[in-house]
């Protein structure tokens, strides 16, 4: 049996306490000698022996005082559990670790300090994260488990504590074959369904085996399923007999956990479920067990497999808890009270900002609308001042609201709005306040149901904008945009007397009141017609803006060029935005320096204004180009320095994408004018090798933004530019198509074959051409998981756009057959650039023309086919082409049946 040579053992000791010493100089110096220590094989073993021997070893205590031993053991643990995180050492396995994993659980019980049992149960559940993991065949692992358990069985909290977190961490690796062919899941299983029904065992230890079996319902393993129903009953009787907040907690867990994976097990407690989710909410102070109640109702509500008839009945009971629940809590109110006055002139501080929590909104090419990092999940726009940033019930309650009057729009109002209205005017304003977020919640689901109520409704809110408290102005600007959809569709009469109002806010004396009010206009700007904002909205817009910028502090700034963006992305900007708005970006833009996170958000607005400006932007553009080209430069240096060099801080990738956006926003704005800017004439394509250095970045939304750029230059510049650097391009576009299934990636694969097609429209892909479209091809006709609509899309884009010139890549293999070219037109059915539609039928019929009697092209598809070539395509540039195919057809055509547009779009062709 290993033992510490007592010599060592003091020096570490003493060691340890110097590294926690008060003096900086005292604890370098420790830290610096404990470095030597770390490779030392036995150095885990020591300190192990500390943390749990530290108060029994005779030469430890009469060294140290008991205060310190305390501290000294705690650190040891740490240290130890860093190790074997942070070590590839730990796993090369230079330690030894015998005596920890023999011994270490003795700490669980043989200490009366709670830091050293916390400590010692950190450290075995990293052992078993780290070691256990990969070592199933150690047999110790299975014995330190069995221990637990039966430490836990005879009521050992701090094991039952341990054995909580190891389920955390690690419970799907329980159900593999650890040593001896045991997989442990069964014994826990055993363990935690035993303690739950215990009675006479503590209420941590209750809650912690219902939180252990929480982790064990989504892996249904057998042993959990025979014994369900034991569960259930357990859970039962604790929902009616157990009035410990922690158990409770784990009981609606549980419950929502097995609503989502074994509903067939609560469909006969439906109401009994409910109605004890409902009083928990009612009546329990405790705010983290209503939360947990709220989201099983939250579940019940959007769960797919949950028929609205059976959500119905249920109407009645919950929304009028809901209501109640959405008035701000007694302490928020009391925050809010004391912090009502304005405080528009005071500075922000630097730690409240957070400039990358401003939706950046990504360009995003082919099909902008499917993944826009759009979270509007009912919820997002639910409040976010500091009394009410984290997850509360109010906010369960409004989003549960909002999923409700979806599903159910009639029942839910038909039970909200007595109640609203009897509320609307309330004395106090925290009421107001809630009955305005109610009506917010409910708006979208609700809209076709508000239309004989809204024109009081309306004029309502608006006058709510005006109240003496701050957070009722700030709700009432989020409740007004939710209405926006509805205004702008049928009830434009309202528009001006809703916007005009809330522009106002924007120059509230109250901050949060003012960030509201932004991000409602942002929300109208959104959802308006490009005319109406250009022809009725743009002046008083441009001119709040302007006056935004002389008045808002550095937070409410960022979401000011969020709006912004929004803005010039919708209309031209002309001569007089230019004049009213570029002064304040580029006074802003001179005074940050390159390594401020501020110019993300500044970039990205930047960027937008210079697209929609256009040549008017020109003046600018070499400053702005120079400055982003060299923020680019200076990020991608440094990453590549960093491979070699571990001890660089790398920059933080926002500021290569956000350069890139920049300049690919130059791009787009000023065209082939800004070519000699980027490729300077003495043939300089430095931004070409710099890009393909991004292209090898493992962020996503780095390889997004570069193949977005890339697509531009090939489309606005001269095609030669690329001639000696095109090879690596291809390649790199072909690994994006071929490796990149993640899910977070599609948009940057979106633009990797968007950016492959217009580089075949221009460029001989020559030799490339044989491997990238049979890579396109097999993702276009993978089968199995369900494709995404947006990446289907993009690829019948561009097998089009390869096919105008070289059709013959796609007329034989699997591309020539009838079921392929169907589901390339329904691939392409909701495209509406004609552009890239034009483009992707006139490829698509040399190759259905070139294949000829070789396929036999059913009804379905040749009706597909005219649909697709009726709608959104000029047919102008390939008439002879779609000659041919009808006339080819023409029999056959004369007995289908066809749409006015469809026939329309025949008849031009019936005349040749
Ligand atoms: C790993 O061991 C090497 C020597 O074998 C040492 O230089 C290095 O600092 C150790 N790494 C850590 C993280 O302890
Ligand atoms: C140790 O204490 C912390 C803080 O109280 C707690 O979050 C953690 O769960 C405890 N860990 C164990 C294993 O008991
Ligand atoms: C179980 O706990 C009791 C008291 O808490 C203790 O005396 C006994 O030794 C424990 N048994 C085991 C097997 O740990
Ligand atoms: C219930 O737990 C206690 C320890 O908390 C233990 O002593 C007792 O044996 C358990 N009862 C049963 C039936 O397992
Ligand atoms: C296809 O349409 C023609 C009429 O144009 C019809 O005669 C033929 O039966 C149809 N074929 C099928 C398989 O429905």
């Amino acid at each position: 049996m290993w033992a510490p040579n007592l010599e060592s053992l003091l020096q570490l000791a003493i060691l340890l306490r110097s590294s926690m010493a008060p003096h900086q100089e005292e604890r370098k110096a420790a830290m610096d000698a404990l470095e030597s220590f770390k490779i030392q094989p036995e150095f885990l073993n020591y300190l192990c022996y500390i943390l749990i021997e530290g108060e029994t070893s005779e030469a430890l205590e009469s060294h140290f005082s008991a205060q310190e031993l305390q501290n000294n053991r705690a650190t040891a643990g740490l240290l130890l559990k860093n190790t074997m995180l942070d070590g590839d050492n730990f796993t090369k396995g230079i330690h030894d670790i015998g005596y920890v994993k023999a011994n270490i659980i003795h700490g669980l019980y043989n200490s009366n300090s709670a830091l050293v049992t916390n400590v010692t149960g950190i450290v075995i559940t990293t052992l078993f994260s780290t070691y256990y993991r990969q070592h199933r065949d150690d047999p110790m692992g299975v014995q330190m488990i069995s221990n637990l358990v039966e430490l836990a069985l005879n009521g050992s909290e701090s094991s039952m504590k341990t054995l909580s977190k190891i389920m955390e961490d690690s419970a799907q690796f329980f159900q593999l074959e650890w040593s001896g062919k045991i997989k442990p899941i069964d014994s826990l299983i055993s363990c935690f369904l035993d303690i739950t029904a215990n009675g006479s065992t503590t209420a941590v230890n209750r809650a912690e085996s219902i939180k252990c079996l929480n982790t064990v319902i989504p892996l249904q393993p057998r042993s959990f399923s025979v014994r369900i129903d034991e569960f259930l009953n357990s859970l039962f009787q604790l929902a009616q007999n157990d009035d410990s907040d922690d158990v409770r907690v784990q009981v609606c867990i549980a419950f929502s956990g097995l609503l989502k994976f074994r509903p067939d097990k609560l469909v006969d407690n439906l109401v009994g479920l409910i109605h004890f989710m409902l009083h928990l909410i009612s009546t329990v102070k405790e705010e983290k067990v209503s939360i947990e109640a709220c989201e099983f109702i939250h579940s019940f509500c959007t769960d797919p497999n949950i028929p609205e008839h059976i959500i119905q009945p249920f109407v009645t009971d919950i929304v009028p808890v809901l209501l109640t629940k959405m008035v701000y809590n007694e302490e928020s109110i009391l925050v809010l009270e004391s912090s009502n006055d304005d405080d528009a002139s005071e500075e922000d501080k630097d730690e409240d900002i957070r400039p990358a929590a401003p939706r950046i909104v990504k360009k995003q090419r082919g099909d902008g609308e499917s993944s826009d990092d759009d979270d509007d999940d009912g919820d997002s726009g639910i409040d976010e001042s500091d009394v009410d940033t984290q997850w509360n019930l109010r906010k369960c309650a409004a989003s549960t609201l909002d999923v409700m009057t979806n599903i159910l729009p009639r029942d839910v109002m038909y039970v909200a709005f007595p109640f609203l209205k009897e509320h609307l005017n309330s004395e106090r304003w925290f009421i107001r306040e809630a009955t305005v977020l109610a009506l917010g919640a409910m708006a979208e689901g609700g809209m076709k149901y508000f239309d004989d109520q809204l024109p009081q409704l309306i004029p309502f809110l608006v006058e709510q904008l005006q109240d003496l408290w701050a957070p009722v102005r700030k709700i009432t600007c989020w409740s007004l945009s939710r209405f926006a959809p509805w205004i702008l569709k049928d009830h434009t009469e309202f528009l001006i007397p809703v916007l005009e109002p809330v522009i106002g806010k924007l120059m509230d004396r109250k901050k949060d009141v003012q960030e509201a009010a932004i991000s409602s206009v942002a929300v109208f700007i959104e959802s308006c017609d490009p005319e109406l904002v250009e022809t009725v909205l743009y002046d008083e817009l441009l001119n709040s803006f302007n006056r935004c910028f002389e008045f808002y502090k550095k937070k409410n700034l960022i979401i000011l060029y969020d709006a912004v963006s929004r803005f010039a992305e919708k209309v031209e900007l002309d001569e007089r935005a230019m004049k009213v708005l570029l002064p304040h970006l580029v006074n802003k833009w001179s005074s940050l320096p390159d390594n401020d996170k501020e110019l993300w958000p500044l970039l990205e607005c930047l960027s937008y204004v210079a697209t929609s400006l256009g040549e008017k932007f020109m003046p600018m553009a070499p400053d702005v180009y120079e400055r982003a080209f060299r923020i680019l430069c200076h990020c991608v240096e440094l990453e590549a320095n960093s491979q070699q060099d571990p001890t660089i801080v790398v920059p933080e990738k926002d500021f290569i994408i956000t350069s890139i956006d920049m300049i690919d926003g130059l791009v787009q704005g000023l065209g082939s004018q800004c070519q000699p800017l980027l490729f300077p004439p003495i043939g300089d394509n430095t931004l070409l090798q710099v890009m393909l250095q991004c292209l090898q970045d493992p962020f996503h939304e780095v390889r997004q933004s570069t193949f977005a750029l890339l697509g531009d230059i090939v489309y606005f510049f001269e095609p030669q530019l690329l001639a000696s650097t095109l090879s690596q391009f291809l390649k790199f576009i072909g690994t994006e198509i071929m490796h990149n299934d993640d899910f977070d990636g599609i948009p940057a694969l979106i633009n990797a074959i968007w950016c492959l097609g217009l580089i075949s429209e221009r460029i001989n892909l020559g030799e490339y051409i044989i491997d990238l479209s049979r890579v396109l091809l097999d993702l276009f006709a993978a089968q199995g998981q369900p494709q995404d609509s947006a990446v289907l899309e993009n690829l019948a884009i561009t097998m089009g756009r390869i096919s105008i010139t070289l059709p013959e890549v796609f007329s034989n293999g699997i591309f020539a057959s009838d079921a392929m070219w169907n589901r390339w037109c329904n691939a392409l059915q909701d495209l509406d650039s004609l552009e890239e539609k034009s483009s992707a039928y006139m490829g698509f019929m040399n190759i259905v023309n070139l294949v000829g009697d070789h396929v036999a092209i059913s009804n379905e598809t040749l009706k597909n086919i005219i649909r697709g070539l009726s709608i959104n395509v000029d047919p102008t540039p390939f008439a002879q082409s779609i000659y041919t195919f009808l006339m080819k057809h023409a029999e056959r055509i004369q007995g289908l049946k066809f749409s006015q547009e469809e026939i329309t779009f025949l008849q031009q062709f019936s005349g040749n």
